[in-house]
């Protein structure tokens, strides 16, 4: 058909499990995986290597994305702050090393990509990731390049694309530096987040005509908590400014842990029930009724309801 192609990566197990109060068993994410995976998904932000004094939440992501199946073509994303973070992960990639060619085959290493973020402001950049916006450039730099190295592919991430919950409205041109300077670094694709979720669609044009300015649409993805009913508004807004990657988060789970107050990421049901019809497809091969069971099995497992609108309201019928 004529639908223009868009690709959803699900931020669940990491945007949506990095702020639960209680901690999720490793089984409960590899099998929140996997199910993203069969229900079609071809890109699944697994976890995070943060420190765990940090971040709690992620510290099993290693034994995740060891234990979780690799579907052919869907990649497995982990976020990266330091050094640190991508030494660790590089030395449970080299226990996947190519097998020898008498040898039996080896199962393909579990992650091709990492995840680097900083944000639009000082504030925000020091509560996140103790350290301000150049600091955090500074670390991040070498970290892309010996990614690069070692054949991963690199994201980035700019958070408090819009507002910011420490220091109020956010300067449109300082997203827009901050992403040239992610590029700069080798990101083949920088993700603007609305942490706070504050965004409407009015504002969520301006931020990106600003941004547009000097970065080319296809290098840029939307990231929206949903926290005032507009994530699915901003989704479609971002689509008509060109933009063809989306983050969202199976039964609208999320939220950052340094973001007080927000919830979570535009639920995954809500934005592939939005794009029927719109002349845009996230794929033939999205089961949105195995989304919709998934989002209320991983709601379940956190004793509670799937907050997906659409996820509620297909599940009724
Ligand atoms: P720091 O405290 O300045 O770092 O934190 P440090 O180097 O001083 O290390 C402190 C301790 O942590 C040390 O342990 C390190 O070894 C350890 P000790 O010596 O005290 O025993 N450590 C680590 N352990 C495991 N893995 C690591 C690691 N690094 C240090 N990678 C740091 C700086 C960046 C590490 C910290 O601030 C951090 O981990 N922050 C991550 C916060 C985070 O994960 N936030 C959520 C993700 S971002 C987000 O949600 C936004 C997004 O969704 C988009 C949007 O919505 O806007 C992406
Ligand atoms: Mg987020």
């Amino acid at each position: 058909s004529s639908n223009i192609p868009i690709n959803i990566v699900e931020v669940g197990p990491r945007d949506g499990l990095q702020n639960e109060k209680g901690i999720v068993p490793v089984e409960v994410k590899v099998e929140l995986v996997n199910r993203l995976a069969r229900a079609g998904m071809k890109f699944i932000e697994a976890g995070s290597f943060v420190s765990p004094k940090w971040v709690p939440q992620m510290a099993g992501t290693a034994e995740v994305i060891s234990q979780m199946e690799r579907l052919r073509g869907v990649h497995y994303p982990v976020l990266v702050p330091n050094q640190k973070g991508l030494d660790n992960l590089l030395n449970l990639l080299s226990t996947y090393r190519p097998a020898l060619s008498n040898s039996q085959p080896q199962p393909p290493q579990p992650t091709d990509e990492i995840a680097i973020f900083t944000a639009a402001t000082d504030a925000f950049t020091q509560a996140n990731t103790n350290t301000t916006i150049a600091g955090s450039l500074e670390r991040l730099a070498p970290v892309a390049r010996a990614a690069l190295d070692k054949g991963l592919r690199v994201r980035g991430y700019v958070s408090v694309v819009i507002t910011c919950p420490y220091s109020g409205q956010v300067d449109y041109k300082k997203v827009r530096e901050v992403t040239e300077a992610l590029l700069g670094m080798g990101c083949y694709e920088v993700s603007l987040g609305d942490t706070v979720g504050t965004g409407t669609p009015a504002a969520v044009s301006e931020m990106l005509e600003e941004v547009k300015k000097t970065v080319p649409v296809e290098k840029l993805a939307g990231h929206f908590h949903d926290t005032y009913g507009t994530g699915v508004a901003n989704v479609l807004r971002s689509l008509e400014h060109g933009i063809r990657t989306i983050d969202a988060s199976v039964g609208g789970l999320g939220g950052c842990p340094y973001s007080p107050g927000a919830t979570g990421n535009v639920a995954t049901e809500d934005v592939l029930y939005a794009l029927q019809g719109s002349g845009y497809t996230a794929g033939e091969d999205i089961d949105l009724e195995k989304i919709v069971e998934t989002g209320w099995w991983i709601s379940e497992k956190l004793g509670r309801e799937s907050v997906s609108r659409a996820g509620r309201a297909l599940r009724s019928k």
